[in-house]
Parts: structure tokens; C-alpha cells; sequence
């Protein structure tokens, strides 16, 4: 299933969430943490409840972001979440420990938010925990976890490419934080581009203007797929007559450039 473009919906405001079914972000996470106030935790369980009997995303991949699982108002998102059937993932803010529990709770995908410093450093037992499908990263919460900057977090390629090599190591979609800026749909891009480099599938999004730029750079490029279609041609062809190492053009390609350009061709979506 495809990840590129994940959008946050708040979950106590009705007209976003009906809005977010026209939407083509591949997910929306309906958020009942952050984006709802305290005071209306309970208002937004119940408009979600009667929304998701009511609404359809069309077969999108529908999340719910809970409170953090110590809070009370996490165990209770997780008591509802449970049993709502058009929910097929779990976000789960703030994860610091093993989430297997959650998962055989709810028996549905995780999407773990790497959001603080202890999160961090024990990032390696929630991207494996049962039913995990993706990880993502915070560098809001993670800059208050620290006290630092959020600037310095969020442009941290230390961090960004550590979530991604993890994300890699555990077979789990990496999924990039967000873009504060709505406006600057310029940059957004840029910041896109370089996840992707660093092997991100897809980004958190946080208005509709943001989709389209994730959808067309999380896909692969005409570029790229003919670079693939090349490289698997010409290595196929020497391999036939023994060469683990061909000429493309002027460059040396190998199994590895094989593999990468294999790997392109599994991400075009099936019906481009
Ligand atoms: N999901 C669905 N629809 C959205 C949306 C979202 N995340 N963000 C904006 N829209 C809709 C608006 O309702 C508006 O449509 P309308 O005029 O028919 O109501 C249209 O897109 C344009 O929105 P705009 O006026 O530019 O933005 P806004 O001022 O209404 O909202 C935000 C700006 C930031 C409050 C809003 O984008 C938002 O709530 N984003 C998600 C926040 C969130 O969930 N954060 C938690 C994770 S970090
Ligand atoms: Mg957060």
C-alpha cells in the first residue's frame, strides 16, 4: 500500500473530516491528539464514531492518531479505535517503548511517532514491535523533549537518516515529519525531494495543497523509470555472458544499481 502523502485531519472538526473523504492523500491519520484541545477529547471521540459509520475514504488507508498510550485519554481513544472497523491504523504519539501490547489489543497496523528523546534512543523496540507498518518523526515534540530549538531539530540530517536506516532494518515504511509552512509549497517540495534521497516512501501532511507534491514526488519520475528500465537491460544482458559489471552511458552499473532499479519499478503505482 502506498504511503506517500498522509494527511492530519483534526478530529473535533467535522467539516475538515468530511472534506478529507474527496481527498487524494493515499492516508489520512484523524488526529485526536494534538489538534484537540483537552477540553474536547470526548466531543471528538464521539464525532469521529458517528463520522466513521457514516463517511467512506473510498478503500484510503484510514488511521486514527490516539493520545499517548500512559495518558488516560489514550486508553480510552484506544478502547473506541478498536472498535471502529473503518480504522485499519493506530498512530501512536510519543512512543518510547514496545507497542506489541496495542497491537494485540486492537489487531490493528501501528504507526509509531518517534517524537522524544527517549523515544530515540529506544526507536530500535517500536520499529519492531508487532504490527508496526511504519515509523514517522517529530521534530516539534522532540525539540521540547530537549529543550532545543525546534529550527535545529527539524533540520537535523542526523536524525532524519537514522529514522529511515531503521525504518529499513525492520521492514517498515519510513514516513517523514511535516511541513510547518502551508504557504511555501517551494520549500515543501525541496524538503520532499530530500527525504526521499534519504529513502523515505512518504511524508505526514498537514493541508490538502501538500497531496499533490507528495503524490508526484514519492512516485517514481519518467526519468527514473527509464533510468530502471535500462540498467535492468543492460545487466540482464551481461550477465548472460558472465559480467557482473556493465557500461550504462558513462557510468559503471552493478547488482547494486539492479537492485535499486528493481526496487524503483515496485514503487510505480499499478495503475500509471
Ligand atoms: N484536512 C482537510 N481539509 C483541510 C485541512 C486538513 N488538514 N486543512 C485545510 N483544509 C480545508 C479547509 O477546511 C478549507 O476548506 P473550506 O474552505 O471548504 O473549509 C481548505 O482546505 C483551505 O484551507 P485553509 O483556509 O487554507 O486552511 P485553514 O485556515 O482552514 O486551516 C490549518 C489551516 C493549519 C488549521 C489546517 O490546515 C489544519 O487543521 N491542518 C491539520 C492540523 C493537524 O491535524 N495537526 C496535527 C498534526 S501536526
Ligand atoms: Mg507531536
Amino acid at each position: 500500500m502506498p504511503r506517500r502523502s498522509m494527511l492530519f485531519v483534526p478530529g473535533n472538526d467535522e467539516r475538515k473530516i468530511r472534506k478529507s473523504c474527496d481527498l487524494n492523500s493515499d492516508s489520512v491519520i484523524l488526529d485526536l491528539e494534538d489538534s484537540v484541545p483537552a477540553g474536547e477529547k470526548e466531543r471528538a471521540r464521539e464525532l469521529l464514531g458517528s463520522l466513521l459509520r457514516e463517511l467512506s475514504w473510498g478503500g484510503r488507508e484510514v488511521c486514527v492518531r490516539i493520545n499517548p498510550i500512559y495518558t488516560r485519554e489514550g486508553i480510552e481513544d484506544l478502547a473506541y479505535v478498536a472498535k471502529w472497523d473503518t480504522v485499519s491504523c493506530i498512530m501512536i504519539p510519543k512512543a518510547e517503548n514496545d507497542l506489541s501490547f496495542i497491537y494485540r489489543a486492537s489487531g490493528k497496523n501501528l504507526f509509531p511517532l518517534i517524537e522524544t528523546a527517549r523515544g530515540f534512543l529506544r526507536i530500535e523496540d517500536i520499529a519492531r514491535s508487532e504490527g508496526v507498518v511504519a515509523i514517522t518523526w517529530g521534530p516539534a515534540d522532540l525539540a521540547l523533549s530537549v529543550g532545543g530549538s525546534l529550527d535545529a531539530y527539524e533540520n537535523n540530517q542526523f536524525i532524519r537518516a537514522l529514522v529511515a536506516m531503521v525504518a529499513s532494518s525492520y521492514g517498515v515504511d519510513a514516513i517523514d515529519k511535516v511541513y510547518f509552512n502551508i504557504d511555501d509549497l517551494d520549500g515543501f517540495r525541496r524538503d520532499a525531494l530530500e527525504a526521499k534521497k534519504l529513502g523515505y516512501v512518504g511524508k505526514t501532511l498537514i493541508h490538502p495543497k501538500q497531496i499533490d507534491i507528495a503524490n508526484e514526488v514519492f512516485t517514481p519520475s519518467k526519468q527514473e523509470i527509464e533510468w530502471a528500465l535500462k540498467v535492468i537491460e543492460v545487466f540482464e544482458e551481461a550477465s548472460k555472458s558472465g559480467r557482473g559489471a556493465a557500461r550504462l552511458g558513462s557510468e559503471m552499473i552493478d547488482v547494486v544499481h539492479y537492485r535499486i532499479a528493481k526496487r524503483i519499478l515496485s514503487r510505480v503505482p499499478k495503475t500509471s
